[in-house]
């Protein structure tokens, strides 16, 4: 059987010290990529680390706040400075914001998840892909979510977002394919992660018997009945970015047990 190699592979993963962007670096180490841990949190950023590093692998952390032009460039530069070139972009950062109606959903608050989420992967492909360019080769994901497909009722921002990442990899997609690079995203339905634990709390309102009464409703809905791993998610990742992958352009892949179908 045909194994993933990642050998001499510079890899950018940013929301690294999270579920699904710390899966997919150790895969993406294991594989033999140098990866690049991109997040806000240097203890969650630097626990990814250690883990590769404590396998054999090498990694390498850089504090970012995705919603600083300055920081994405920062890290852009940071990593051509130390290993020359960026192979796998993973512009995976993500805030889900607050759990609110519509009507009650504070504008700053939109403003904080459209930041984080569409602006920071919009700066991230921006700084990144003129280096794929000049090397003629790259592959990118991006982390959109199924709430990008379909009304999710009090993610109003959060959905609006994930919508605006299929453009961005539609667009980037297009842009980057004359210069051989492959730009995708996935849309992974409900993940056990941190993201999910503090949704269920917004769904709960601070009261954890409601919280776990919306993560088994959630999971119910779901044909599998479970959340997806992080590690399942981080499988299609590597296939996106592999050689596995190399006529596949622009497009969203969900991964969600079915969800979507129900
Ligand atoms: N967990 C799910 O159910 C789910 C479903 C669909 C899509 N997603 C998406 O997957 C991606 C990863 O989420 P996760 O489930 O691993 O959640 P997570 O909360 O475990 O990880 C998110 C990471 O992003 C980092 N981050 C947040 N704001 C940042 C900022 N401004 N700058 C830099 N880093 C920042 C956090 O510190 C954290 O390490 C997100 O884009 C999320 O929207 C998650």
């Amino acid at each position: 059987m045909q194994k993933f190699d990642f050998t001499n592979k510079v890899a950018v993963v940013t929301g690294g010290g999270g579920g699904i962007g710390r899966a997919v670096s150790l895969k993406l180490a294991e594989a033999g990529a140098k990866v690049v841990i991109v997040d806000i949190s240097e203890d969650a950023g630097m626990v990814t680390v250690n883990q590769i590093t404590t396998q054999g692998g090498e990694a390498i952390f850089i504090q970012t706040d995705v919603t600083k032009e300055e920081d994405i460039q920062n890290y852009v530069q940071t990593t051509i400075d130390r290993y020359g070139k960026i192979d796998i972009f993973l512009n995976n950062a993500g805030w889900e914001g607050k759990i609110s109606s519509l009507v009650d959903y504070p504008t700053e608050e939109f403003d904080r998840v459209m930041s984080i989420n569409v602006r920071g992967v919009f700066l991230g492909l921006k700084y990144v892909m003129p280096y794929m360019i000049a090397q003629k080769s790259g592959a990118i994901v991006n982390t959109a979510s199924a709430a990008g497909l379909q009304g999710t009722p009090n993610l109003a921002a959060y959905g609006a977002s994930k919508h605006a990442v299929l453009g961005l990899t539609k667009t980037a997609g297009f842009e980057g394919a004359i210069h051989g690079i492959r730009v995708n995203a996935v849309c992974p339905g409900p993940v056990n992660t941190e993201m999910m634990c503090s949704i269920e709390r917004g769904f709960g309102k601070g009261d954890p018997e409601a919280a776990l009464i919306s993560r088994k409703a959630m999971a119910v809905k779901t044909p599998t009945g479970r959340y997806a791993k992080p590690e399942e998610i981080a499988n299609l990742m590597m296939y996106l970015v592999s050689d596995f992958s190399t006529h596949i352009i622009g497009q969203q892949f969900v991964i969600d047990g079915g969800l979507i179908l129900t």
